[in-house]
């Protein structure tokens, strides 16, 4: 099964009219963008596999160490912790270090868009971890979800992979709120966050010499050939990533080697330049203090912090600030 949406009174596919959406008004634009989410379906998904196994591609191993060697202190400052909710859970792996850790959590509540992959979490976690009870949510966890009341409380909040750094700075701190607001009293977050390094560093690390992260990025404009009826030949397009100083960011684009059309649907005609670009995904760097100016912000308050014997990456632990103003449940009592 796909996760193509069927409406029942049309036979309508819902999903492919919103992917078509995104796509004709992402490329129609003055600056040409499509949306990172299309990235992951199953051919997607796999490439992503593979980049965060790459030598370039330092974030997930240097996250795995640090956790490892942060998993005695982590589990200190966790004490109360009886409900683990990963926010993006994906395939499910990230959570293992910390289920092993915080002995002391009874549930383990992973948050993604995709059923099939919940399903496949619960299964491997639940294998792992006999004792921890899953309870998947299939939901898009930027959206404000009324999490289960029976799970125990204290919940932490886990949001590894540095997946902070692809929302714009204003959308991290939205997202930090709202998690704020979900979690509730003593509300308590785990996040890496990957830091500010040397530009050839960064963007080595996304543009690899095997290929891998270039397919990746051309995987979106597959996508809509198959999916959408495009026509774009994918050999004239060049995948390109450069570090945005300014910003603080890694850009991935794909740029258009020649002057060329391409038709979606049947329907659209697009005009590519040769150099324009498709802007496909942004990576957001942070230093420490930034970090933590933005989780302040976002009504948490750093409590301690994690990173690698080279500073190339972070694990924050953040506690949620009392207050009316970020906490539904404490507003209501008074
Ligand atoms: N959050 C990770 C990062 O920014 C993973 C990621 C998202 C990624 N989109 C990507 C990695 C595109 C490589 C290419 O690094």
């Amino acid at each position: 099964m796909s996760d193509s949406t069927l409406h029942k009174a049309t036979g309508k596919d819902l999903s492919r009219d919103l992917f078509l959406d995104d796509v004709v008004a992402g490329l129609t634009a003055q600056r040409k963008s499509l949306d990172p989410k299309y990235f992951y379906d199953e051919t997607g998904s796999g490439l992503f596999g593979r980049i965060t196994e790459l030598p370039e591609y330092y974030i997930t191993r240097t996250e795995t160490e640090i956790m490892r060697a942060a998993a005695p202190d982590i589990s200190a400052h966790c004490g109360d912790i009886r409900t683990i909710v990963e926010f993006g859970s994906g395939s499910g792996e990230r959570s293992e270090i910390l289920l092993s850790a915080l002995d002391q959590a009874s549930h383990y509540a992973p948050i993604d868009v995709s059923d099939e992959l919940l399903q496949d979490t619960a299964t491997v976690v639940q294998n792992a971890h006999p004792s921890i009870q899953v309870v998947p949510i299939v939901a898009d966890f930027t959206s404000e979800i009324l999490l289960p009341a029976r799970l125990p409380r204290a919940w932490l909040g886990y949001f590894p992979g540095s997946t902070i750094g692809n929302f714009l700075p204003m959308a991290a701190t939205r997202f930090l709120a709202n998690a704020r607001r979900m979690l509730g009293r003593h509300a308590t977050m785990l996040i890496g966050v990957d830091l500010v390094k040397s530009v050839d560093r960064l963007e080595q690390a996304y543009d690899d010499s095997q290929g891998v992260t270039d397919a990746f990025n051309k995987n979106v404009l597959v996508r809509i050939n198959n999916e959408l009826g495009g026509t774009f030949d994918v050999q004239q397009f060049e995948h390109r990533a450069v570090f945005n100083k300014e910003q603080s960011r890694i850009e991935m684009h794909l740029v258009s080697k020649s002057d060329q059309f391409v038709e979606i649907d049947g329907t659209y005609r697009i005009r590519f330049r040769a150099g324009e670009t498709i802007h496909t995904e942004n990576s957001h760097k942070y230093t420490l203090d930034g970090f933590r100016a933005l989780a302040r912000q976002a009504g948490w308050s750093p409590v301690a912090c994690w990173t690698d014997v080279n500073d190339d990456f972070s694990v924050h632990l953040l506690r949620g600030v009392a207050g009316p103003q970020h906490d539904l449940s404490d507003r209501e009592r008074q």
